[in-house]
């Protein structure tokens, strides 16, 4: 039923990952609600957002998940991983650990997920460039030898994160 704008060809599942406190779920509300907010809670469990876009003459319906970074938060990873074609794997630029704990995400993502999903690595909060510790080309030559597409971003300025979303989606077509 409905009329042609509300015609959905595709569903894909994304999911979102990495430490607490990189911006995953402002990332998130910023992609479906163009919102954002600096007093953000840690997530508990799992939420879901979609949003809806035209990628390639399609409507694409873009389910993305967001859990908790905090171990002791987080939902059953079996779970939250079925079915998922992309992931936006998460860092924080002001914060180094949060950069090398990656290759942990990449191990669990990699372990669960289907072998084919599309991953993007992200490094948000480009909006506090005079507080970066992770120079760029550190997360670029990473991303190149992992095989994952790359942006820096920032949810608070809503840079670059429509792109990483339409990087994932358009990919995973
Ligand atoms: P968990 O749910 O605990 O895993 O954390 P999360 O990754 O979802 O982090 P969240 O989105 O809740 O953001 C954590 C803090 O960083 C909040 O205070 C946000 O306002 C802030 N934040 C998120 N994105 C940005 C950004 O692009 N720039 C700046 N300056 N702050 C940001
Ligand atoms: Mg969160």
């Amino acid at each position: 039923y409905g009329d042609a704008s509300q015609k959905v060809d595709y569903v894909f599942k994304v999911v979102l990952i990495g430490d607490s406190a990189v911006g995953k779920s402002q990332i998130l509300s910023r992609f479906a609600r163009n919102e954002f907010s600096l007093d953000s809670k840690a997530t508990i469990g799992v939420e879901f957002q979609t949003r809806t876009m035209v990628i390639q003459h399609k409507s694409v319906k873009a389910q993305i998940w967001d859990t908790a970074g905090q171990e002791r938060y987080r939902a059953v990873t079996s779970a939250y991983y079925r079915g998922a074609v992309g992931a936006m794997l998460v860092y924080d630029i002001t914060k180094r650990q949060t950069f090398d704990h990656i290759p942990r995400w990449l191990d669990e993502l990699r372990a669960h997920a289907d072998k084919n999903i599309v991953i993007i690595l992200i490094g948000n909060k480009t909006d506090l460039e005079d507080q970066r510790a992770v120079p760029t080309e550190d997360a670029k030559e990473f991303a190149e030898k992992e095989g994952l597409f790359f942006l820096e971003t920032s949810a608070l300025e809503a840079t670059n994160v429509e792109e990483a979303f339409v990087t994932v989606l358009t990919e995973i077509f």
